[in-house]
């Protein structure tokens, strides 16, 4: 070992933490949902997982996953092609492609796998990838793994996409890709204004849609329900790991064509192991769940007016939207580490999000809601966050 490279990451890690840049992980002793306990026996209230419809820790998903296990068992250690497909991972690839109003889709390990195994795989340097400056991580690498020629336009801007658009004219294939929901913002794409510069500039529209299948439109199918533009957007990409379920695993949805490519030769899907088979068959519950309790959806909307008003009643500053995310704007990395962890003591729980996963200068807090979260539970956290931001001197 050469100690001068332990040497160089230690200083690294040091100069994270006098920035108040460096995270800490928390650990909950508890299953996830509205209230937590935490390592430490506290018990505090939950405003940070992306639990969005409460089924985290469900007791219907508890009771599909133990029946589940005891049917299929607990792994398959395999890749698909080899021997790990069971009947309900291909059952689930064509329920969540009748559920989001695709052809077919492709399941991965993760949202972040389904992008890193989708650019690369259906592009090359004759083609030109379009991508919105907020782009969540993944995305980011996934087109970096590319050889396709990349541009960016700002965030949500669609005179700054139709330039880029201009400038792929000469292009074999243009890929326009986007969030449906920018994470740290809770702010949608305009997918109507995108999906009509790509029929006019004849581009395939990809949308990450990680934040809002499963409860954004009016039968929760997402940022293409939500806009109007169902039909539309050609590829779609999602998480199990938030709304529907909180387990963990991704897919690509979108044409037959282009998902038997990625089967073909998606390198993340080839060589990486199935998504349990506990995961598939109780995401299959979900999509019933989706389906036969809209009340979810109703509780989750009506816990996030609730919250977003009486926040901007405080004085606080929030991003404006509608989303379940709320972001908190404080600026400063060290303020938000502050009043996150006074949010704490006071018995809430959430957690500051600085540089760089936000810009510099651009440190927040991101309150999620939830359809688990009781009225008097979010009153609570208001209360404490009325204290704690009086305390900061954040507002009168
Ligand atoms: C927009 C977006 N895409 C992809 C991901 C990654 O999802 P997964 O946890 O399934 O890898 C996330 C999760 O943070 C996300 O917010």
């Amino acid at each position: 070992m050469d100690p001068a490279f332990i040497d160089r990451l230690s200083a690294q890690a040091e100069s994270l933490d006098q920035a108040g840049l460096y995270k800490r992980e928390r650990g909950i002793a508890s299953g996830q949902g509205a209230a937590v306990r935490l390592a430490d026996g506290r018990e505090v209230l939950n405003l940070c997982a992306n639990n969005y419809l409460g089924l985290a820790n469900h007791p219907l998903l508890r009771e599909a996953a133990h029946r589940a296990i005891d049917r299929y068992g607990y792994g398959v250690a395999s890749v698909r092609f080899i021997c790990g497909t069971q009947t309900i991972h291909r059952e689930l690839e064509q329920r969540l492609a009748a559920f989001l109003g695709t052809e077919d889709a492709l399941l991965y390990s993760s949202c972040f796998d389904a992008n890193g195994g989708l650019f690369e795989t259906v592009t090359d340097e004759q083609d030109v990838i379009i991508s919105d400056a907020l782009n969540h991580a993944s995305i980011i690498d996934g087109i970096r793994l590319s050889r396709a020629r990349r541009l960016r336009y700002a965030n949500r801007d669609l005179a700054s996409l139709e330039d880029c658009l201009r400038q792929a004219r000469d292009a074999r294939t243009r890929l326009v890709v986007t969030d449906g929901v920018f994470s740290m913002d809770g702010t949608i794409a305009p997918l109507a204004g995108i999906c009509e510069l790509a029929e006019r500039y004849r581009a395939v529209v990809v949308v990450d849609d990680s934040h809002a299948t499963g409860f954004l439109g009016a039968t929760g199918r997402g940022s293409h329900e939500h806009c109007g533009v169902m039909g539309q957007v050609d590829l779609l990409t999602g998480t199990l790991g938030k709304a529907l379920g909180g387990a963990s695993g991704g897919y690509v949805a979108g044409p037959r064509a282009v998902i038997d490519w990625l089967r073909q030769r998606s390198r993340p899907y080839l060589f990486s192991n199935s998504i349990p088979p506990v995961v598939a068959a109780t995401t299959l519950r979900v999509l019933d769940l989706l389906d036969s309790m809209p009340e979810l959806r109703e509780r989750l909307w009506a816990n996030t007016r609730w919250f977003r008003q009486e926040m901007a009643a405080l004085g606080f500053q929030l991003v404006a939207g509608e989303h379940p995310i709320v972001p908190i704007m404080l600026g400063e990395a060290t303020l938000a580490g502050r009043l996150a962890e006074r949010m704490l003591e006071l018995g809430t729980y959430v957690v500051g999000f600085a540089y760089p996963v936000v810009p510099q200068g651009a440190a927040r807090i991101r309150t999620q809601m939830s359809a688990a979260h009781e009225r008097a539970q979010l009153q609570t956290a208001v209360a404490s966050f009325a204290q704690a931001g009086r305390e900061l001197g954040l507002i009168k």
